[in-house]
């Protein structure tokens, strides 16, 4: 594996799942495979779980991970291409990158949209800017359309869990307060689009739809109870609009996933990637539930992150 910044970077998602199954049952099969390695992770947005998962995952292969809060530490970044820059930004990604390609090995980033320009970030500006600079295999922590190490982590929990061949799975938009990405929604859709092995609905209000080239041939159901009759797995997110881009359109409080919502599914076991708003985005009865999958998806991070560099490594 060259980079990791989509599902297009995977040969064979099934099998990547089964490798990170196998270092989830074996962590430290692999553990000299990255001696003498580094991993920069460069950190442009605050962050839990994918910092101290990729850390542990690198450690468990023998790379040594070093960190960087550049969104709060480091000097601001410029990154347009023949900028004046006589404004905020000190310096730009291409010195910056181009140091960080000669300190480690591998380089993390999470660059999340800035949401001041969809074109911009529907086209992936400061992560590309990182690939074309640093010379370095490069792996998404969070662009700015996808999170792809949270959704390798969903497929892994999804597979230890689903009880049928093809589970019906819905991903359903939640009430927030604020104005949320669209990455980790755009991601799971475009993983579990290519696993392949669920039937895959979506449902959120109307003005919500994502970009088609994530959601591809999912099903779009504005009726949620309707869209929720006999789920396996219920995905939870917010995201913004996409059409408007970044509006909070819609605060309807129906949207948000109650015991009695449960009803119509199939016992589903219930999604969320975290951090997550209690009783806005998801109700406490459901979070602290036995149906609720989320601290799971939260471990097998660690274990789609070993997979990923380990991929890395011998690619
Ligand atoms: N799910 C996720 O990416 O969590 P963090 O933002 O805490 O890393």
């Amino acid at each position: 594996m060259k980079q990791f910044i989509s599902v297009k970077d995977v040969e064979d998602v099934k099998l990547l799942v089964r490798k990170a199954l196998h270092y989830k049952a074996n962590p430290l099969k692999d553990s000299t495979l990255g001696l003498g390695k580094r991993i920069g992770c460069i950190f442009m947005n605050p962050s839990m779980r994918t910092r101290l998962s990729t850390q542990i995952a690198a450690k468990n292969l023998g790379i040594e991970p070093i960190l960087l809060n550049a969104g709060s530490e480091g000097w601001a970044l410029e990154f347009e291409d023949g900028a004046i820059m006589n404004g905020t930004s000190v310096e730009h990604v291409k010195d910056a990158a181009r140091v960080f390609g000669k300190y480690f090995d591998i380089l993390a980033v999470r660059a999340f949209p800035r949401f001041q320009n969809k074109e911009e970030d529907a086209n992936e500006l400061i992560i590309k800017q990182f690939i074309k600079h640093s010379g370095l295999p490069i792996v998404s922590l969070e662009s700015s359309t996808l999170h792809p190490l949270q959704s390798l982590a969903d497929i892994i929990t999804i597979t230890e869990h689903k009880k049928t061949e093809r589970p019906k799975i819905v991903l359903t938009w939640a009430p927030h307060i604020k104005s949320i990405p669209h990455c980790v929604a755009n991601s799971f859709a475009q993983w579990v689009n290519a696993w392949g092995e669920a039937e895959f609905c979506i449902t959120h209000p109307e003005g919500y739809e994502l970009s088609k080239e994530f959601t591809g041939d999912a099903r779009i159901i504005h009726d949620q109870k309707e869209a929720l009759k006999n789920a396996d797995f219920v995905y939870v997110k917010n995201w913004s609009s996409y059409k408007n881009y970044g509006a909070v359109e819609c605060t309807d409080t129906s949207w948000m996933l109650t015991q009695n919502h449960m009803k119509v599914t199939n016992n589903a076991k219930v999604m969320h990637c975290l951090p997550v708003r209690r009783n806005i985005e998801l109700s406490d009865e459901i979070l602290d539930s036995e149906n609720s999958l989320v601290s799971l998806q939260a471990e097998n991070r660690i274990w789609s992150a070993q997979a990923v560099l380990s991929e890395i490594l011998k690619g």
